[in-house]
């Protein structure tokens, strides 16, 4: 190849890029990001092989992030169903529909953690816990990459704890916290076959992501073996003059690939390398590293052989799958006196708020091809159980659907306050004032300080953006033809300002001590969460007893002691009291989703390994003998406790 051939194979363009065309018909283009349809790839893909000497055929990405044409719930909502089978049977939906379009690649799973809701990017990951978004990751991966299709785990790294929530942020943080919570979920993701990752956009610890030899090249080639392609993110590698990195696009370009980013997304700085490589200031070698490895995954994604789609029409919707995510990603919060479930019939129900009826916000944020006219709303799902709801004043009952619109959460939408939008909040006050009972569903992409929901409505369900089944899902659970299991997958905060909160916090010499001034907490607002990680209700009750602890095999009894069948999400968080560095005061270390029959029990038993109970010390994992404290448990601030001493070495 030529030295321009090779940059070529390193250049991502969309469509309408006025460089875009010169280059496809000279075969300079190694990938297009935003071509969608069988006949515009097919279109582009017969002009850049018309036009590439050597015949590679271009690859073709898109954002599939939850639901390419059937749109599923957002990431943050199937996290909450605990359940990496369902992230799969998303990403295999989402892979089919995108492939018949044309699309070979998404850029997903995104798998950063993060800890603080003013994020908006919180509502594309899995939350706040390393191991349940691991779980989540590579359940996405499997589904993805079934049959040749390609996925990109991303913001490659810690793009989730930007500082002040503020999307593109700074990031500063211990080598510890890195390797032990925002890491996990890309490592999991790169054991599990993905085939690309996409550098992201902010500093870590002074050095930007997309330039950041640590994170590129000493932890994901060498230490976790990573054979494919990292891409960069929308123009990051000319922001890293912005970063203050480099005084150039060409100086930038050399420092993103130097680091390991193999594909410049968007901003055409790589074509600028032909003249460092000629000037000597960067070795060929370098580049030809980087082909090496997009033209390995182009191998793999079967793009030599089968380079077209056929023209044909669309696969159709996926409604029964989309329904049966979106029914377990629903979080019930709270249910005052069996508010929920509603009965089908002799009772007058009201539907209010901004969101009850808006096709399109049920997307939520990113949702590829996604129709508005496909997705059914909450007064569209109730509407077929209970015929027409009535107003206000007739109601016997009033179902409120508040929270975000979805462009509230997702890419640059950080919010400063996590409240419910001031209007939002007074009609609920005034709902509440006519003494009715008041059903609360939210739709949010990050959780939401409802503190005075918490304490005035009888009844809460988190519904987050549901999608294109959204109201179907959300009346199942209503009206109980399903009985709610999801768990939050992220904690809730009672007023902005406690965020970051999360429920894996390393102790202080201080604990919050209401008798005592001076310790840890707030003088406005109770230190700890309004609904804790890992907390979920459901219409039947679970009871929790004889927690037995034999080595590293612990488990105890789980009886569904009410009148419902029921699913239960049964977690085992440990903590390591004493160790030579503080440790925090709870982690997850497994857990399972249990059916039980109304008065049924089972023994839940989960074994962990020596790997559990590693920390991250002077560069590298270890484990310290000593006793270990155990729960097994229905959320991460209850549950039954136990302790073991762990011996061996
Ligand atoms: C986002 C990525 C996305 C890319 C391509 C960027 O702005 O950060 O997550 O994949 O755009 O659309």
């Amino acid at each position: 190849m030529t030295l321009e051939e090779k940059l070529g194979q390193l250049t991502q363009f969309v469509p309408d890029q006025p460089e875009s065309r010169p280059a496809l018909e000279k075969g300079l283009v190694g990938s297009m990001l935003g071509a969608i349809g069988a006949e515009q790839t097919n279109q582009l893909q017969r002009s850049a092989l018309a036009g590439s000497r050597l015949k590679i055929p271009l690859l073709f990405g898109y954002d599939v992030i939850h639901g390419y044409r059937t749109i599923f719930p957002i990431p943050l909502g199937i996290a909450a169903s605990w359940d990496p089978q369902l992230a799969e049977l998303s990403a295999r939906v989402a892979a089919r529909e995108a492939r018949a379009a044309g699309i070979r690649w998404t850029f997903a799973p995104m798998v950063d953690i993060a800890r603080d809701a003013r994020w908006g990017r919180i509502a594309e990951g899995a939350g706040e816990d390393p191991l349940l978004g691991s779980a989540m990751a590579a359940g996405y991966v499997r589904g993805f990459q079934e049959n040749g299709f390609l996925a990109c785990a991303k913001h490659y790294a810690a793009y989730g704890a930007a500082e002040s929530g503020r999307d593109y942020n700074t990031v500063e943080m211990s080598e510890r916290t890195l390797r032990e919570i925002y890491l996990p979920p890309f490592r999991s993701a790169v054991d599990a076959g993905v085939a690309t990752l996409m550098s992201a956009f902010e500093s870590v610890n002074g050095i930007p992501a997309t330039a950041n030899h640590h994170l590129l090249d000493d932890i994901l080639r060498r230490e976790w073996k990573f054979k494919g392609f990292v891409v960069s993110d929308w123009d990051a590698v000319a922001e890293l003059i912005n970063h203050g990195l480099a005084g150039s696009k060409e100086e930038a370009a050399r420092k993103a690939i130097t680091a390991g980013v193999d594909m410049d997304m968007w901003d055409n700085s790589y074509s600028r390398l032909a003249g460092e490589v000629r000037a000597g200031r960067l070795p060929e070698s370098v580049i030809d590293r980087a082909v090496r490895r997009v033209l390995r995954v182009k191998v793999q994604a079967g793009l030599f052989d089968d380079p077209y789609t056929p023209e044909t029409a669309p696969p159709p919707l996926e409604r029964d799958a989309a329904r049966r995510v979106a029914q377990r990603s629903i979080v019930l919060l709270k249910n005052e006196n069996s508010l929920l479930p509603l009965p089908k019939s002799g009772r007058r129900i009201a539907v209010v708020g901004p969101l009850a009826d808006s096709k399109v916000d049920m997307l939520g944020p990113w949702s590829g091809k996604g129709m508005a006219e496909d997705s059914v709303t909450p007064l569209e799902g109730i509407r077929s159980i209970v015929g027409e709801p009535v107003a206000v004043e007739q109601a016997d009952v009033i179902v409120a659907i508040l929270g975000e619109n979805r462009e509230m959460s997702g890419e640059a939408a950080s919010r400063a306050s996590i409240e419910l939008p001031a209007d939002q909040q007074k009609l609920l006050e005034s709902l509440v004032a006519t003494a009715k009972p008041v059903i609360l569903v939210v739709m949010s992409g990050r959780p939401l300080a409802i503190s005075w929901a918490a304490e005035h409505v009888p009844a809460i369900v988190e519904a987050w953006f549901l999608g294109s089944e959204s109201g179907h899902a959300l009346a199942d659970i209503l009206f109980g033809d399903i009985n709610p299991s999801g768990k939050l997958p992220v904690t809730f905060p009672r007023a902005t300002g406690q965020v970051p909160i999360y429920y894996n916090y390393l102790p202080t010499g201080r604990p919050a001590d209401a008798k005592h001034k001076y310790t840890s907490k707030y003088l406005d607002v109770p230190v700890g969460p309004l609904f804790p990680f890992g907390f979920g209700l459901s219409y039947t009750k679970f009871d929790y007893s004889n927690l037995t602890i034999n080595g590293l095999t612990m488990s105890a009894t789980v009886r569904n002691i009410g009148s419902r069948d029921g699913e239960e999400i049964v977690q085992m968080y440990i903590r390591q009291p004493v160790a030579s560095v503080s440790r925090p005061v709870k982690e997850l270390k497994a857990f399972q989703r249990v059916a039980l029959k109304a008065g049924e029990s089972k023994r839940v038993e989960f074994t962990i390994t020596k790997r559990d109970l590693q920390f991250w010390s002077d560069g590298a994992w270890i484990v310290e003998p000593g006793e270990f404290k155990v729960w097994i448990a229905p959320d991460s601030a209850s549950g039954l406790e136990g302790k073991f001493e762990f011996t061996s070495k």
